[in-house]
């Protein structure tokens, strides 16, 4: 068979090759290692030089014309299998994508970002101050006598190592000793809360040696009762979303208000469960101590270095981990902290959901 009449067959097994494997085996044929064109080629290098002057533009532009339709079948039969498959195989961008895990806010920041929300609305900055205390910033400044019971060992987390002023170091028992160290080191006026971790020696279904408080302080003049009992009343009902909110005033004791304050709210029994809202005094409802607070005793002011003459305030105390609880239903505290992610999956929050005001502080993703 003549060379031409071998393209032309070639060229026609190219055109009818049906997949990419009739063409690799076509090329194999021909321009491979053993292929027909190859071996013309390579018979060139035998002839005399005038010889394969003359023939070899011939075979070259053999083995051009069948390179050359190799890749022109190679790429009409890439574009076919891409068309196919766009035809067959259809992505649908309006489909929401698949979720990924994520993690979520634990219930305590959550309260606590809520917290700060209700009280950067009425003017309060975010306070912080040391886990690990000193005895005079956590008793003595707040006038703690010695021979208080607080101040035991079964109470508070001591630790070996000798305070700067000469007393002991321990785990603070309360956010208290913000208070102090806010008055000490930007004097007044004051408009604080300080969240944090406090510590105490006690462990049963309603105490964890850790858990968390809020403090409130406001340093003024003319401060009386009646700021601190409308800031309590206007955060507990922006915090629980009630307007139904009614809190009773009770006369208590704690050594670093005068007079000091117990607050408690009033709630309704709704099949069995303890809902917020209405006063305790109604058939049916009863009264749930809620925090601690009062006027800080002028003592505690002196003790910081201003006059209590001129600045007077309140301070209140709440367990933050307790309003979380009585916010979202959960009942065991020790869960708060177990760590256990089926818990914190079912009761944990939406990291992109920031509380607002305006938003509710409290949505749920
Ligand atoms: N520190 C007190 C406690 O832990 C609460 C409190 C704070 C009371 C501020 C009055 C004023 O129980």
């Amino acid at each position: 068979m003549s060379n031409e009449a071998r393209i032309a067959e070639t060229l026609a097994a190219i055109d009818a090759a049906s997949d990419a494997d009739a063409v690799e085996a076509i090329r194999i044929e021909t321009l491979g290692k053993q292929g027909w064109i190859s071996a013309a080629l390579k018979s060139l290098g035998a002839m005399p030089p005038e010889e394969r002057a003359k023939a070899a533009p011939a075979i070259q532009a053999m083995r051009q014309q069948v390179a050359d339709a190799i890749a022109a079948k190679k790429g009409d039969l890439d574009e076919a299998a891409l068309e196919a498959s766009l035809a067959s195989e259809t992505l649908d961008l309006s489909l929401p994508a698949p979720e990924t895990p994520k993690g979520s806010v634990h219930p305590v920041s959550q309260v606590m970002d809520e917290l700060a929300e209700i009280f950067a609305d009425m003017g309060f900055a975010v306070a912080a101050g040391p886990e690990i205390e000193d005895d005079w910033h956590n008793f003595t400044a707040l006038n703690m006598p010695e021979s208080h019971p607080a101040r035991a060992m079964h109470d508070t987390f001591y630790f070996p190592d000798t305070a700067p002023e000469g007393g002991r170091m321990l785990l603070r028992t309360h956010t208290s000793p913000v208070q102090v160290r806010t008055m000490m080191s930007q004097g007044a006026p004051v408009r604080i809360i300080a969240p944090g971790r406090v510590y105490r020696s006690d462990s049963d279904a309603t105490h964890t040696p850790m858990f968390h408080q809020i403090e409130g302080l406001v340093i003024d003049r003319g401060i009386h009762l009646g700021h601190l009992k409308w800031t309590l009343e206007t955060f507990l009902k922006a915090f629980f979303e009630r307007q139904d909110i009614v809190l009773r005033l009770r006369p208590s004791y704690f050594p670093f208000t005068e007079p000091s304050v117990e607050v408690d709210v009033g709630f309704a029994l709704e099949n069995g469960k303890r809902v917020l809202g209405g006063s305790g005094d109604e058939p049916g409802h009863g009264w749930m101590e809620l925090l601690g607070s009062g006027m800080v005793n002028r003592r505690v002011i002196e003790m910081t270095g201003l006059d209590p003459d001129e600045w007077q305030g309140f301070a209140f105390g709440v367990g933050v981990d307790r309003l979380a609880m009585l916010k979202y239903g959960m009942d065991d505290l020790r869960a708060f902290f177990d760590g256990d992610v089926r818990w914190l999956r079912h009761y944990g929050f939406s990291p992109f959901d920031q509380p607002t005001l305006s938003a509710g502080v409290g949505a749920r993703a």
